[in-house]
């Protein structure tokens, strides 16, 4: 943690002690056992000893083989050794990736040998009746079920992971998360790294006390979102760190975390390019210093480690000015004492440079426009509000004054038909919101195409409603299928924060 943050943080329990709120600690809840009076964190970091230190090397999942996927139970290993209470896939830790060719069929048979009920849903693609992971479409333990459905989408970065009613985030915390890579192997011809230049990083954070993963949400915690104190990597604590050669390669980021928001940079600030979001790749490489990710959102950036042979190059998650209430989440006055706030530094992966082999490669000056959605072209309009009570019970997190209900369908599209699609946040939290089954483009943000954020020129399946923010998206469904709206802060989604639409 930094020296400012430190220091920010005595000055604001010097001013609390001045306030006479110490006893807010009541509803700290911390959950991991571990006492959550201020006094424990006033020294140093404020954070117990996560027990596993990082620095370890890069670990790349593994390519799946075979079509089988079995959920059960297993060990973890942050890098500390492996430990039980983990919810694993094919018994890995992290997952394996799947790789799946554009214009094929995904075809997979998932056995659930949990003892809960699961199912999986394919994050960015337009999955056939039946086959999306609807929340009601659950396997029960001891079953199988296959799905297939083909795969029309750009070539880019999905991802899986559980999606049963209220059990979202505690299974995709406990492991079960994947990335899926739609390849249509042009990417050597469209100038881009592939092969061991062409890496991925899964990254969520955890809460870790003394080695252990920690997931026991408070009501508290569900109105936030669930954070931790560790953030990881392709499963290990970070900082990690990654031999590469000097010359320019891509990284393909995941937001898995159940509500940190991210802000991927290089620790001295430079510029790198990017290239990707959630539905495959920008018009154009885009110069940026950093880029907001949040939970559920990919990228895919280049950096130019060409002039690099020999030094140690340090990509972090830079800080940012946490939005709205982030002070709830994390940090002294949060609900969780020991993670730090949302908007502080991590540290993720220290890249060690040496000597190419080879071609360097280069930055692509061009890829393939993006046509945009006419905005004058949607002929359906629909807001939704999202909002969050203050209370301490359970369904605090609405869309349009609605709480999630299995059985009731919110609204239904026609299919082909481009649509308009506001989102107005009116409350204080953060909330990266998720639509099933297409992808869109963001076309402005509190009514201006200016305020777009970098990520918002590429195509979308997620995107990231800051507090009191109002961001329009244009939209249309190709596939008719059962598919859900919802806020990708795990904690929110199983608090109700999500909406059935039908395509038909
Ligand atoms: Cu990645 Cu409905 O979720
Ligand atoms: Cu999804
Ligand atoms: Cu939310």
């Amino acid at each position: 943690m930094s020296t400012q943050s430190v220091q920010s943080r005595r000055a604001f329990l010097s001013g609390m002690a001045a306030l006479g709120l110490s006893g807010l600690t009541g509803c700290g809840g911390g959950g991991d056992g571990v006492t959550t009076h201020f006094g424990v964190n006033m020294g140093g970091t404020g954070l117990p000893a996560p027990g596993v230190s990082g620095g370890g090397a890069l670990r790349i999942p593994q390519m799946l083989s075979g079509n089988t996927l079995t959920a059960a139970a297993g060990n973890y290993d942050l890098g500390g050794g492996a430990r039980a209470g983990a919810m694993l896939y094919n018994g890995l830790w992290p997952s394996p990736t799947i790789r799946s060719a554009a214009g094929g069929t995904l075809d997979f048979t998932l056995h659930n040998q949990l003892s809960e009920p699961t199912n999986i849903h394919w994050h960015g693609l337009a999955a056939a009746p039946g086959m999306d992971g609807h929340p009601m479409e659950v396997v029960a333990t001891g079953a199988t079920r296959r799905y297939q459905f083909p795969v029309f989408e750009r070539p880019g970065t999905y991802w899986y992971h559980p999606h049963p009613h209220q059990a979202t985030a505690r299974q995709a915390y406990s492991g079960l998360v994947g990335l899926l890579i739609v390849d249509d192997g042009n990417d050597a011809q469209r100038g881009l790294p592939t092969g061991v230049r062409d890496i991925p990083l899964v990254l969520a954070d955890k809460r870790v006390s003394n080695g252990a993963l920690v997931y026991q949400p408070s009501v508290m915690d569900m109105m936030t979102g669930w954070m931790g104190n560790v953030l990881t990597v392709n499963g290990m604590a970070g900082p990690v760190t990654a031999n590469v050669e000097a010359a320019v390669i891509r990284l393909r980021l995941l937001n898995a975390s159940n509500t940190r928001i991210l802000n991927p940079a290089l620790a001295d600030g430079a510029r790198f390019w990017l290239i990707g979001t959630d539905g495959g790749l920008l018009a154009a490489p885009m110069a940026v210093t950093s880029v907001l990710l949040a939970p559920g959102e990919r990228i895919e950036v280049l950096l130019d480690l060409r002039g690099d042979a020999g030094r140690r190059v340090r990509f972090i998650s830079a800080a940012f000015a946490a939005m709205g209430n982030g002070m709830m989440n994390g940090g002294m006055m949060g609900a969780q004492p020991f993670a730090p706030p949302h908007g502080n530094a991590f540290d993720m992966v220290e890249l060690v440079v040496a000597a190419a082999g080879g071609n360097p490669g280069g930055i692509p000056t061009v890829f393939v426009p993006i046509a945009r959605l006419d905005p004058a072209a949607s002929s359906v309009s629909r807001v939704f509000e999202l909002t969050e009570l203050n209370g301490m019970m359970s369904g605090q997190h609405r869309i349009n004054g609605l709480v999630y209900e299995p059985a009731r369908i919110d609204f239904v599209v026609r299919r082909g038909i481009q649509e308009r699609w506001q989102f107005i946040n009116r409350g204080m939290e953060p909330h990266p919101m998720h639509v099933h089954g297409t992808h869109f483009q963001v076309l402005s943000r509190d009514g201006r195409e200016s305020l777009r954020l970098a990520t918002d020129f590429g195509w979308k399946d997620m995107v990231l409603v800051r507090p009191f923010e109002s961001v329009e998206i244009a939209l249309r469904f190709v596939v008719a299928a059962n598919y859900v709206l919802h806020c990708h802060n795990l904690e929110h989604e199983d608090d109700g924060m999500m909406l059935n639409f039908n395509v038909v």
